[in-house]
């Protein structure tokens, strides 16, 4: 899985530049709190998600969950990085910290290794979903 990963700081800015870009198509006229990610897999590939809402708002999906759900049907089920941004309007204020439903989901495909890149307006911070998730649950 993720065990000791570096990534260099180039492709960790640029996967931070990616989730802003996914921010962009963000779908939430009811909160207009847009987040976006971007998903790095085992085998290189990037794959970019934003925050879809719906009139029924528990059918709501993350930005997070929606590029996971990207990446899983196409095929990648191993997971190396996520860099999420948000901000009501677009505008990054500070980090915008996955929900737990995302954090679940995402341990479902990565070890506690995976690198998570909390974009602000500076550059990004960075943690494990271990620290993330501690403790998490799997069968
Ligand atoms: N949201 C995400 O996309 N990811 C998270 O981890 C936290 C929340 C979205 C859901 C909803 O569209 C908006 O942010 C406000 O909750």
């Amino acid at each position: 899985m993720a065990e000791n990963l570096v990534l260099s700081k180039e492709l960790e800015e640029s996967l931070v530049s990616y989730a802003k870009k996914a921010m962009e198509k963000s779908y939430s006229p009811y909160s207009k709190f847009q987040v976006g990610a971007a998903l790095l897999t085992a085998d290189g590939n990037i794959y970019m998600g934003a925050n879809i809402e719906n009139s029924s708002y528990g059918a709501t999906n993350c930005a997070e969950r929606t590029a996971v759900f990207k990446a899983v049907s196409e095929g990648h089920r191993n997971f190396y990085a996520i860099a999420i941004v948000g901000g009501l309007n677009g505008n990054i204020t500070g980090i915008c910290t996955p929900c737990g439903i995302c954090r679940q989901v995402l341990k479902e495909f990565a070890d506690e290794n995976m690198i998570v890149l909390l974009g602000n307006q500076q550059g990004y911070k960075k943690f494990t979903l271990g620290e993330l998730l501690p403790m998490s649950f799997t069968l």
